[in-house]
């Protein structure tokens, strides 16, 4: 079985193989550039070890993996517009080396090669990819209109959080395993359960990330620490206030702090840290990532074959990044 450090490795080099020299420069150098930031690459690596829990042949399944790093990335550059980021992985955002315009463009081009890659699936299971694949961007943009929509709602419930993302995160995780399973020929039922993991591991590592946002550091994150304050973003952690006595002391803060974005971001986190929502938030990362390996366990392949998918959604619950 490959590890984890040596899928990324293949995926890395195929990365490095694209090469996006078109004309004109302005749509494409963006493109290299947030491709060439890195990132984690888990989505594509969870496509590979899933395929690997079957076959080891994986130029059958790069493509398919390759479409969802580069889909992934693409999401990126309008997240970071909406959520007016600007910063990533370390670096400066699309929107802020270049401009919004390019942010857009530059990320529509990105969607549209990502089908590009993808179409290099066998023509045999092409469909059934296509179609989840497609399905999956979809639920993307309905999660992020979602979470769009909650910044100005001060009612949201911790179910409505949850289904929000859900669709704007769990569900690439998930595509990428069951892309990984229906490539790889698995049942249908086997597939299912790969996709089940990914749901519950994909909202684990939400939680994680709306953790990393406030208590992160900063070197390792690479975005900026409390962007989701300054947005007033519903996350698990503002929604526990927001059903809580501490409901007024927060709502006060929401129509404030651009002028000192530090003292809005240290008053909520001290907000946060009286209700113990980091314990309360860290509990319940693990109970879907105990639900995930549930769900894992039931895939019918030899336990011994599942260690390193288990070993790298066990790391996701320790990640600083
Ligand atoms: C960022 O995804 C967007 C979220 C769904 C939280 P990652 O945390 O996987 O970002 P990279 O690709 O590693 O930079
Ligand atoms: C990410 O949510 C969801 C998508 C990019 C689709 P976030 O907005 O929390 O991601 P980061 O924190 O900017 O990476
Ligand atoms: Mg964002
Ligand atoms: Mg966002
Ligand atoms: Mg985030």
């Amino acid at each position: 079985m490959y590890k984890f450090q040596e899928t990324l490795d293949i995926i890395n080099r195929r990365i490095e193989e694209l090469v996006f020299t078109e004309k004109p420069k302005s749509l494409f150098d963006p493109i290299t550039y947030i491709l060439d930031l890195g990132g984690k690459r888990v989505r594509p690596a969870l496509s590979l070890m899933a395929y690997n829990l079957y076959k080891s042949n994986f130029e059958e399944v790069l493509p398919a993996a390759i479409a969802i790093e580069v889909y992934h990335n693409f999401t990126l550059l309008h997240d970071d517009l909406m959520d007016k980021a600007d910063m990533r992985r370390g670096k400066d955002t699309v929107h802020i080396k270049w401009d919004d315009n390019t942010a857009i463009l530059s990320g529509d081009a990105m969607l549209i090669e990502s089908y590009k890659e993808l179409a290099k699936v066998d023509k045999k299971v092409l469909p059934e990819v296509l179609n989840l694949f497609t399905q999956t961007t979809l639920e993307v943009c309905c999660g992020q209109q979602y979470d769009m929509e909650f910044e100005k709602r001060i009612d949201v419930s911790v179910d409505e959080y949850i289904e929000m993302i859900r669709l704007k995160t769990a569900v690439l995780l998930a595509c990428s395993l069951k892309e990984g399973a229906i490539i790889a020929g698995a049942s249908d039922k086997d597939a299912q359960y790969l996709y089940d993991f990914g749901i519950n591991i994909g909202l684990a590592f939400q939680l994680m990330d709306d953790l990393l946002d406030v208590y992160g550091n900063p070197e390792t994150f690479g975005k900026k620490i409390g962007g989701d304050i300054l947005c007033n973003k519903k996350t698990f952690l503002s929604i526990n206030v927001l059903l809580s006595d501490k409901k007024e002391e927060l709502l006060s803060w929401f129509d404030k702090g651009r002028e000192n974005p530090q003292e809005k971001i240290q008053a909520v986190r001290s907000i946060y840290n009286g209700l113990n929502l980091k314990e309360i938030s860290e509990k319940l990362i693990h109970e879907y990532y105990r639900k995930g390996i549930e769900c894992l366990d039931k895939v019918g392949v030899e336990d011994s074959r599942k260690v390193e998918l288990k070993a790298l959604a066990e790391s996701l619950l320790y990640r600083q990044s």
